[in-house]
């Protein structure tokens, strides 16, 4: 995996909605894995500003959502279908038509699940998927644990997770579901470009389990190691705990221009 250590998220960012960029000039009707929390946010803004001063065009691009609440309706705004609509896809001009997530208030939430595992498929798979990390090293909402291979299905959240999670619910933790649907591991890992932003301390623990760390259910992030294409950007706090961080830096200070992430 390749790591990038940046100045601070805005310039994580940035790197990253060029490289969204980049793509979507090559394929403009690319399929865009995103994800929640307030770790990628720098990324939208910067591709929303790209988007308004015509450096690209997302009329074409097609958004996919990577995880969700069980029990929350659509319009919940803290569903994370509401949150990817405000986030993602109103500020981009990009229409719900072009968006893909499973059903969270499904009765029949297995098969929802299933569902949109096919859906994905059908889609063509997703070209860029971009994660974020738990501080327990979780990605999309896959808990210490998880099986590497696992497909798209139900999870229950850890109480760390739903802690995490609380303050996007008042503060109160009792709020926040305890069960959610979220792409496997192994579904994740048939993107064809994995982009993980982490940023901040207190995600150093989980980068150092992820990039330098065995390759271990325990941290659901360690399988990017087993991914031909993944880049893990990271400013220097989340970069604290790495032992090869002068070389990553080295690394990408010599790499050639032309070949992006
Ligand atoms: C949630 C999401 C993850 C996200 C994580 C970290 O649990 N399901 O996809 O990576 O939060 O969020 P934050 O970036 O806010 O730390």
């Amino acid at each position: 995996m390749e790591v990038v250590i940046v100045a601070d998220a805005k310039a994580g960012g940035e790197l990253i909605a060029e490289t969204m960029a980049q793509l979507l000039r090559r394929k403009p009707d690319a399929l865009l894995g995103v994800a929640t929390g307030s770790t990628p946010l720098p990324i939208y803004q910067a591709l929303a500003a790209k988007v308004r001063n015509g450096a690209v065009d997302v009329s074409r691009a097609r958004i996919a959502q990577l995880d969700e609440y069980v029990g929350l309706p659509a319009d919940h705004p803290e569903s994370y279908h509401s949150v990817l609509r405000r986030e993602v896809l109103e500020p981009l001009g990009i229409g719900m038509d072009a968006f893909l997530g499973p059903d969270g208030a499904a009765e029949d939430v297995q098969g929802a699940c299933e569902a949109y595992d096919r859906e994905l498929a059908e889609a063509g798979g997703v070209d860029l998927q971009l994660l974020g990390i738990g501080t327990d090293g979780h990605i999309g909402f896959n808990e210490p644990c998880s099986s590497l291979v696992s497909r798209t299905r139900i999870k229950t959240l850890t109480e760390q997770t739903r802690a995490d999670n609380a303050r996007f619910f008042d503060g109160d933790v009792d709020q926040v579901p305890h069960h959610v649907i979220t792409q496997g591991i192994g579904t994740i890992l048939e993107a064809r470009h994995l982009v993980l932003l982490a940023t901040g301390e207190n995600k150093a623990d989980a980068i150092a389990a992820t990039v330098e760390g065995p390759v271990a259910a325990v941290c659901p992030a360690s399988a990017l190691q087993l991914h031909p294409h993944a880049t893990v950007v990271v400013d220097e706090a989340a970069a604290s705990k790495l032992k090869f961080a002068d070389y990553f830096r080295r690394t990408y200070a010599s790499k050639p221009e032309w070949q992006g992430l």
